[in-house]
């Protein structure tokens, strides 16, 4: 029996699932740090433009290819032309690549709340972490229930499921975010750890950075696999996909602002050097807070926080294989969970095991979890933006109208899309592969 389509229940809730699968482990510690490392103000300028002009032409695309289908990824290349089902198929991969990786550090997560809820804080988490990290059961059990965590909405539906998580995890996250960059700015490192972020650097702005700063606004905005799309299937016929995305934007760049005034005063009230990545969120900021007052307090609502993040982003991940094996497989919902679930869950091993028993497992010099962070961070993502844009621009008569509006400003951003965009991510899909 067909599913009857589904579609938001409101505009809010329509906004708050694309916040909720934008907002994730990109925004908490990604983005502040790079934003730091690449001269603080100059870089955030250099964002705000590119993400407000550069970045929200694929986004809308990626909305009205959503909106005018109103099918799953795969469903929706195929109509435009049956040669690009091939390509819909890859943006459905690279979902499911990412959630190979994005998954284990959602088991982190977990672990670290409860250790910070059960008040069993470590003495040294420079230790404890790759000791935890390099085990083999636990890990692998975190992931899997992780991955149930967030499985659990698609499996009971849009609207039951997944529209519910997004209502209550967002507006509660915001919450938390608000009072722990609050409680941050009274720390001594406020100013510094301020300074770090807003001071203007101008010898830092070069091409390296204005290649970054696309790199995260097409990471932190899910852009390039079909999530965006699918989120966009199901909303109302009468959205406005200009107006709705650079909404969507303003909280996605409101949420990374916010993590960094949260962060980067702790960072500074220990004198301790900004670091990236796992090391920020797992070694340093949980060593500092077993110094601050009520550790087990501050940890625990940190750690919710990410949750929330990582769950609503792990949420939309699973939805966009879902829907299009529902569609293509001619599956139920329910079947479809539960298969896409073994499935990540089996991929997921070796990305755990890349910290422990399958560290010297290299594949192009890189153990798993790095190689699958790396094609699709480097790779897929800016090529299924360009290719995105080259199909949306010339294949879908209707993009103009639909995505921009039949003016001067859709006029101009109509022509960077079929030409200038892809041209840009075709350059950094390059210039990521020149690094390696
Ligand atoms: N935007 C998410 C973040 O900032 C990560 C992400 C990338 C994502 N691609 C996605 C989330 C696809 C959901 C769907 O952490």
């Amino acid at each position: 029996m067909e599913e009857k389509r589904a579609e938001w229940t409101n505009h809010i809730s329509f906004i708050l699932a694309t916040v909720g699968s934008a907002v994730g482990l990109g925004n908490v510690w990604r983005f502040p740090y790079i934003m730091g490392k690449y001269g603080g103000a100059v870089f955030l300028f250099t964002y705000l433009f590119l993400i407000a002009f550069i970045c929200i032409i694929p986004l809308c695309v990626e909305l009205t290819l959503g909106k005018i289908s109103r099918k799953d990824t795969v469903t929706t290349f195929n109509m435009i032309n049956p040669k690009f089902k091939g390509f819909g198929w890859l943006c459905v991969l690279t979902v499911v690549l990412i959630s190979c990786f994005y998954f284990v550090v959602g088991g982190w997560i977990l672990q670290y709340l409860w250790l910070f809820l059960t008040n069993n804080i470590p003495e040294n988490f420079s230790q404890y972490f790759p000791l935890f990290a390099s085990g083999t059961t636990i890990p692998v059990i975190l992931t899997i229930l992780f991955l149930v965590m967030c499985a659990i909405f698609p499996f009971r539906g849009v609207n039951k499921g997944i529209e519910k998580a997004n209502n209550i995890m967002m507006p509660a996250l915001a919450v938390m975010l608000i009072l722990l960059a609050i409680y941050s700015l009274s720390l001594p490192g406020a100013k510094e750890g301020l300074e770090f972020m807003f001071k203007p650097d101008f010898s830092k702005f070069d091409s390296t950075m204005v290649l970054t700063a696309l790199g995260q606004a097409l990471f932190t905005l899910s852009i390039g696999m079909g999530a965006i799309l699918t989120y966009g299937s199901y909303m109302k016929q009468d959205t406005k996909i200009l107006k709705s995305s650079y909404t969507l934007i303003g909280f996605d760049t409101t949420v990374s602002l916010l993590s960094g005034i949260m962060i980067f005063p702790i960072v500074f009230s220990f004198n301790v050097e900004p670091t990236a990545g796992p090391t920020l969120i797992f070694i340093s900021l949980p060593e500092m807070f077993s110094k601050l007052p009520f550790p087990a307090v501050l940890g625990s609502l940190f750690f919710i926080l990410i949750l929330f993040a990582a769950i609503t982003s792990g949420i939309s991940m699973l939805e966009t294989a879902i829907a299009s094996m529902i569609e293509n497989f001619k599956i139920s919902r329910k079947k479809a969970t539960v298969l896409l679930s073994l499935f990540i869950s089996v991929v997921s091993i070796p990305s755990v095991f890349s910290f422990g028993i399958m560290k010297d497992f290299q594949i192009f010099g890189k153990t798993f979890f790095d190689f699958l962070d790396f094609i699709t961070s480097n790779i897929l993502l800016p090529l299924n933006t360009a290719l995105i844009c080259l199909i949306a621009g010339w294949f879908v008569k209707s993009i103009k109208k639909e995505a921009f509006g039949e003016n001067i400003l859709g006029n101009i951003f109509y022509f960077l899309l079929k030409f200038v965009i892809p041209l840009i991510f075709i350059g950094v899909l390059i210039t990521g592969l020149i690094q390696v």
